[in-house]
Order: structure tokens, then sequence, then C-alpha cells
């Protein structure tokens, strides 16, 4: 199974957590997922974040520590050829925090649920994330905002706004083509970018092992693991 993107066509690329299973990071809803083992409300909530700050840095300091030894998939790298075609008329929207995409040379790419690799001020003081890999042995070691904040993770919570959003529905409304990869469709609004992509006349192609729960909303659904399928589907030209 091959797409013909020819060269007239605009892109829109979601990926979420299955496109960085090959690489070794857990996905979320797995029976060895992130969320078999730990429960959202105490690590991925605003509530959770001032009821308990040191849990949330214990979780996000092990996923920063797991996403050490990762490496780009064949399927990040595929789509860091596709851009090499395509140019400004391809967008990769990840839903996921790792840098992957970065790292396979990808760089029309935007982060709607923040990154890992980035940490802010918990206050509205509008200075901008900074970059910060440390891995947080206790809630002593956190440094703060010059404005008094705590440093949280630049990550997206549960009950928070995506990143982008206008950006985004932008880029939907434009896309002729949506492919999305290694997502459940079970987290909103990204589970309602294929209706809208479907909405303004866009092909809609779904790469995974199983179907996704908006399935119906594809054009086109390619069961497989993204770094065997990924490769081989664009034809060029
Ligand atoms: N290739 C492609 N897809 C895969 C692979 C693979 N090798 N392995 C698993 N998958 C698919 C699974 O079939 C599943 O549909 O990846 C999907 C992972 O789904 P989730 O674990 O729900 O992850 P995701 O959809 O990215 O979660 C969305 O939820 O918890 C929040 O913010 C978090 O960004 C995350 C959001
Ligand atoms: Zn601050």
């Amino acid at each position: 199974m091959q797409l013909r993107i020819a060269s007239h066509h605009r892109v829109f690329v979601l990926t979420g957590a299955g496109i960085s299973a090959e690489s070794g990071l857990p996905t979320f809803r797995a029976e060895d997922g992130l969320w078999a083992g730990q429960r959202v409300e105490d690590v991925c909530t605003p509530e959770a974040w001032d009821r308990n700050p040191a849990k949330v840095w214990e979780f996000y300091s092990m996923r920063r520590q797991a996403a050490q030894p990762a490496q780009p998939n064949p399927a990040h790298f595929a789509l860091a050829r596709l851009e090499e075609r395509l140019g400004d008329r391809l967008l990769v929207c990840t839903q996921n925090v790792d840098d992957l995409h970065e790292r396979a040379g990808t760089k029309r790419l935007l982060h709607m649920h923040g990154e890992l690799a980035k940490s802010r001020c918990d206050r509205d003081c509008g200075r901008p994330p900074v970059e910060d890999r440390r891995i947080y042995r206790s809630l002593d070691e956190v440094p703060f905002c010059a404005c008094g904040g705590r440093l949280r993770p630049h990550i997206v919570f549960f009950g928070e706004m995506p990143l982008e959003m206008e950006r985004i529905q932008r880029e939907l409304a434009a896309a002729t083509w949506m492919l999305v990869v290694g997502t459940s469709g079970s987290v909103y609004p990204a589970a309602n970018f294929v209706h809208w992509a479907r909405g303004s006349g866009a092909r809609t192609v779904y790469v995974g092992p199983e179907a996704p729960l908006n399935a119906a909303a594809f054009t086109q659904v390619v069961e497989g693991r993204a770094g065997e399928v990924l490769p081989d589907l664009f034809l060029e030209g």
C-alpha cells in the first residue's frame, strides 16, 4: 500500500505515543503503558501539581531518565525525508513530549502537549520555558523562577489547553492530506483533528497496529507498526 502525495498537496501529520514505541518508549494505554502504573490524577493535572509537586516531578524525572537512551526509529526518519520533499507543505503535530522527531531531522514540528526536555515557571509570569533535562531526586533540587514561582515540567496537563491550537486549526483547514500515526484517538482535542480535516475535504490515513477509536473518520487505515509501514508508504513525485 503506497500513498502518492503529489507536489501540490499539503500534509498535516499527527503523531502519538505509538510512533515512539519502536524506540523503546512506553505508550499510555497499553496493558504495560504509563497509565497502567500511574494515575493521571496523581501526576498530570493542575490539581496534582498543587497537591503534590514532588510526585509530579518524580513521574517526569522518571520519564526523562527513560527517554535518555531512546533513538529515533525508521518512522521518525521517514517523516523527516517526506519533509525534505514537501518542505513547508508538511507539518508534524505531535502529542508526544519526547524529542525523537527533532533528532530524526524534522524541522516543521509542533509539540501540542509540551516537551519533556523543557521546564517552565508554574506562575503566568510570562517567562518562556527553559531547556531542562535534569532528573530531580527531590523537590528541594527543583529551582525557582526569578518571580518566585517553582519550575514545573513544560507538559500540558489534563484540563489545560494544548499549545498552538490556532496554528493547528489553520494548518488543518489548509491540508489536503492528513496522516495520523500511533495514537488511540482517546484524548481530545487531538482525536477531533481527523474530523476537522475531513470537513475541509482532506484525505485521511491512519497508520498503527490496531484501529483507533475514531477509525470511522479515516479514508484509509493501514494496519502495521509505524517503523515498518512508514518507510515505504510515500510514493516519490
Ligand atoms: N506503531 C504505530 N502505532 C503503535 C505502535 C507502533 N509500533 N505500537 C502501539 N501503537 C499504537 C497503539 O495501537 C495505540 O493506538 O499507539 C497508540 C498509543 O495510544 P495511547 O497509549 O493512548 O497514546 P496516545 O494516543 O499518544 O495518547 C494521547 O494521552 O495521556 C495523554 O498526553 C498524553 O499525548 C498523550 C495522549
Ligand atoms: Zn515566573
